[in-house]
């Protein structure tokens, strides 16, 4: 049974929204930062023809399908998240990539892999520790891991600031005030590598990049939706229960903040920090 929280298909989600392979087919085409970060970290793994790998937190295995394409070996895509995990399979299945709906914590494998790759996924790992023993049991001897995810408090500048409205609006204080982060951030560098030799790694390259692109304001909202609003709108990340009224003033003064964000071309520059981390199973 799968126990791990997901923040992306809650069941108050898929009631909602009952036909989840729009939201997948969203997920794709709107994750746009996910996706350019991820070339990123495909570069750092370095996938070699014939190397085993696991591609944790998967998401809609779009990505995955990138890994399969480099390599002959056998390729895993890993999600807690129904919907997604569904999405990936009904897609990718036939490419000869094997999906498996568990978490990063749950991960069962002994000296199997040879390359872990996990973006944008991170940071919602709820014991990232627990998480991290379980891909260093997963990899094989000189194994490597390499992560990208959202990194600091002000992960990402633009969305704090329409965050800061939502603080102070008469409409969503109250309400916003009994939210629990449900992300797991860092602040330096060190940390995550130090998080990482915990569980038994060499750590061969660890930064934070600050990264900016630009976008519409449209787009910006489209990115908001892709990740942080499955935090943001989770009623499991609130003390008290969330009204339609509430998410519906939440949407619009994102929105609106966004708009407000944009230069005189009427786009914005969107500021990510994020983690970059290659490690080594000695
Ligand atoms: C923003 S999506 C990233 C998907 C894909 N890696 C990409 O870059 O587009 C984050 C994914 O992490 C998954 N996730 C959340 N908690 C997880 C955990 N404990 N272990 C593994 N994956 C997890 C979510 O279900 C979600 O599909």
């Amino acid at each position: 049974m799968i126990v791990v929280q997901c923040h992306f298909c809650s069941e108050k989600e898929k009631q909602k929204v009952p036909n989840f392979s729009d939201i997948s087919l969203k997920y794709e085409k709107d994750s746009v930062v996910q996706k350019s970060a991820s070339e990123i970290l495909l570069a750092l793994l370095d996938i070699q023809a014939d190397d085993n790998v696991i591609d944790l937190g998967c998401g809609t295995g779009h990505i995955t399908k990138t890994i399969r394409d480099r390599t002959k070996g056998q390729v895993v895509g890993i999600d807690p998240c129904e919907g997604m995990i569904e999405k990936a399979k009904e897609k990718w299945s036939n490419h000869d990539i094997a999906f498996r709906r568990c978490s990063a914590e749950q991960l069962d494998y002994t000296d199997e892999f040879d390359k872990i790759f996990c973006n944008s996924a991170f940071q919602w790992f709820a014991e990232p520790g627990k998480a991290l023993r379980a891909c260093y049991s997963s990899l094989a001897k000189n194994g490597k891991m390499a992560i990208q995810s959202p990194a600091r408090d002000d992960y990402c500048p633009n969305f704090l600031q329409a965050i800061e409205l939502i603080k102070q609006a008469q409409e969503t204080k109250n309400i916003y005030a009994g939210f629990n982060s449900p992300w797991f951030f860092r602040n330096n560098a060190d940390e995550y590598k130090m998080l990482f030799e915990d569980a038994g790694f060499s750590v061969e390259s660890s930064t934070i990049d600050r990264i900016v692109t630009r976008h519409s304001a449209d787009e910006v909202y489209r990115i908001f939706e892709s990740g942080a609003a499955a935090g943001y709108l989770n009623q499991d990340c609130y003390d008290t229960s969330l009204t339609r009224e509430y998410t519906d003033t939440f949407r619009r003064i994102v929105r609106r903040s966004f708009n407000d964000q944009a230069d005189k071309t009427g786009l914005v520059e969107l500021t990510f920090h994020r983690i970059y981390l290659v490690a080594i199973k000695r």
